[in-house]
């Protein structure tokens, strides 16, 4: 018996999207997972959940061609057939292409997946399944980057997951327009977004991250990126086990890994 065409796993969100609102994601791919991409055979990366218009598809391609390798193909994966006809006039193969699919990638097996503003909408039951269908489908050595971000890409949080499950929790933040980091909370991934109530690692983490912000104020003087920088590096003499270098978290970001933030 012949088998039919794989049924798209998932539902269909609203597509709010906007030009430049994945940059921190992207910059963040480029610098931290641009490795497994340059290691990769097939250097296949799937969009997955792009919205109403693919411009983040778009502007991932670019940025990834031109930050980690120029053969990088990109496939935009819509579970909404009208959004996936709309996009085809930015189609540019093989470089980038749009197809129908859901988090079961339409049996593609990609070596990076970046799935944004997609799980938001589903429920947080729903999260460790979902993450599952997409790393059990994806290239050795590939990886999943799941996250949240808010209308202009100002304030943002990701997480890493591989085959081995979630790996670091990423938060992002637009430091000139930062008024302190508890904001970050209502960016949360779903997979946190419930869990900033006391109790929880990740309410001690946004506490924590916010009491040292407002004690490195004197810092702010010589600009928000100091001021952050300040934030991070007393977060990490606190004993929270802050990865990165200070270059990263000069863009704003702060990386843990997933178990100091892991629900309990
Ligand atoms: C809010 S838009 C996000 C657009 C873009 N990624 C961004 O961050 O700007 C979410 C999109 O994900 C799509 N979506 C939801 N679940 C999906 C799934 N399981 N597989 C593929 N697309 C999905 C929705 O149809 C919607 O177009």
């Amino acid at each position: 018996m012949k088998a039919g065409p794989v049924r798209p796993q998932g539902v269909v969100t609203r597509g709010t999207t906007n030009p430049n609102r994945l940059r921190r994601v992207d910059n963040w791919i480029v610098a931290t997972c641009g490795d497994r991409l340059r290691a990769a055979a097939d250097p296949l990366v799937v969009d997955l959940g792009y919205g109403a218009t693919p411009v983040t598809a778009v502007e991932l391609r670019a940025r990834l061609a031109t930050g980690v390798r120029a053969d990088v193909r990109v496939v935009g994966l819509e579970i909404d057939p009208v959004r996936v006809a709309a996009a085809a006039p930015a189609a540019d193969p093989p470089g980038l292409t749009f197809a129908r699919g859901g988090f079961e990638l339409a049996g593609l097996r990609p070596v990076l997946v970046r799935a944004f503003n997609v799980l938001r909408q589903y429920d947080e039951s729903e999260v460790a399944a979902a993450w599952r269908t997409v790393t059990d489908r994806l290239a050795p050595g590939g990886a999943l980057v799941e996250g949240t971000c808010d209308e202009l890409g100002r304030l943002g949080s990701w997480v890493l997951v591989d085959a081995t499950g979630p790996r670091t929790l990423t938060l992002a933040a637009r430091l000139a327009t930062l008024e302190t980091p508890a904001q970050l909370a209502e960016r949360l991934p779903k997979a946190l977004i419930h869990r900033n109530v006391p109790g929880e690692r990740v309410h001690d983490l946004i506490r924590a991250l916010d009491d040292a912000w407002q004690a490195a104020a004197g810092y702010a003087p010589f600009g928000p990126r100091q001021r952050w920088l300040r934030a991070v590096g007393a977060l990490k003499q606190a004993g929270w086990p802050v990865l990165d270098r200070p270059h990263r978290w000069r863009q704003g970001e702060l990386t843990l890994p997933w178990p100091a933030v892991a629900p309990t």
